[in-house]
């Protein structure tokens, strides 16, 4: 049994064969999947498709990226949805310097807002970080994220700053570029996060695995980065798969 914790099920990329790509997760054992909302668009959709499968819960936020567009409105309309038994978790939130449609301050401030909503709600979150890791940590500290925790949503950064979010009740999830060849980072972190912290995900469309990479992603390949991890940590794929299905389960409070 396997838990993608991190979908976007809800774009435009699944439009025509949503149910079919949904079918073969199951085939592949995908149980749970956590639908990622970020914006105006994909938000309602995620609430829907949650609506509509049993195994299917969403994630509610405001993309770094689109900072410069969440006013009041947009933050109120979160915290309503907050309130739907199906949604598990603010986000995504966090930071990216890789674009530069927002302003850091800007990112910083809706990022903030964003915690800070989560701690009333009392859910806990997933980041977002692109390029921008020690401003994330720094952020999270002073915003006190550990009161409820988080996700560091297909983690890429340096094993360095594992332990800082270990220590704020964070978990690591990881995604496809565990499977890239090339990529050193991820395989090293893959073999030190403790087992109990440890999560899988797609991140689908995006970020397909090996041999997909390039190719459009979808949750049925979360198979392919569990067996990866097993390989690394010198396990086995049912130990990895059933162990990050319960972490899951636990972070998000599925009954
Ligand atoms: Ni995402």
């Amino acid at each position: 049994m396997l838990f993608d914790t991190h979908v976007h099920l809800n774009v435009h990329q699944f439009d025509e064969d949503r149910e079919e790509v949904m079918v073969r997760a199951k085939s592949a054992g995908v149980e749970y999947m956590v639908v990622v909302g970020f914006d105006h668009e994909t938000i309602p959709k995620a609430i829907e498709l949650a609506e509509a499968h049993s195994n299917i819960y969403a994630a509610v936020g405001w993309h770094p990226v689109d900072a410069i567009d969440m006013t009041e409105k947009e933050l109120t309309w979160l915290e309503e949805l907050s309130k739907h038994p199906k949604v598990v978790a603010i986000g995504e939130m966090g930071l990216d310097y890789h674009w530069d449609k927002s302003p850091k301050d800007v990112q910083k401030e809706v990022f903030r807002k964003q915690i800070q909503l989560a701690k009333k709600v009392d859910l806990p979150i997933i980041i977002h970080n692109r390029e921008a890791t020690e401003d994330i940590i720094q952020l999270l500290k002073e915003e006190k994220a550990e009161e409820v925790g988080g996700i560091m949503h297909c983690y890429s950064d340096s094993p360095e700053y594992v332990q800082e979010c270990l220590d704020m009740n964070f978990y690591i999830s990881l995604g496809g570029p565990v499977t890239f060849k090339n990529a050193t980072l991820p395989k090293e972190v893959a073999k030190i996060v403790p087992l109990d912290r440890l999560l899988i995900e797609t991140d689908c469309p995006f970020l397909a695995p090996h041999p997909n990479r390039g190719k459009r992603n979808e949750p049925a390949y979360v198979k392919l980065v569990a067996e990866k991890i097993a390989e690394l940590r010198d396990t086995t794929f049912e130990q990895i798969s059933q162990t990050t299905t319960e972490n899951a389960l636990r972070f998000f409070q599925i009954k």
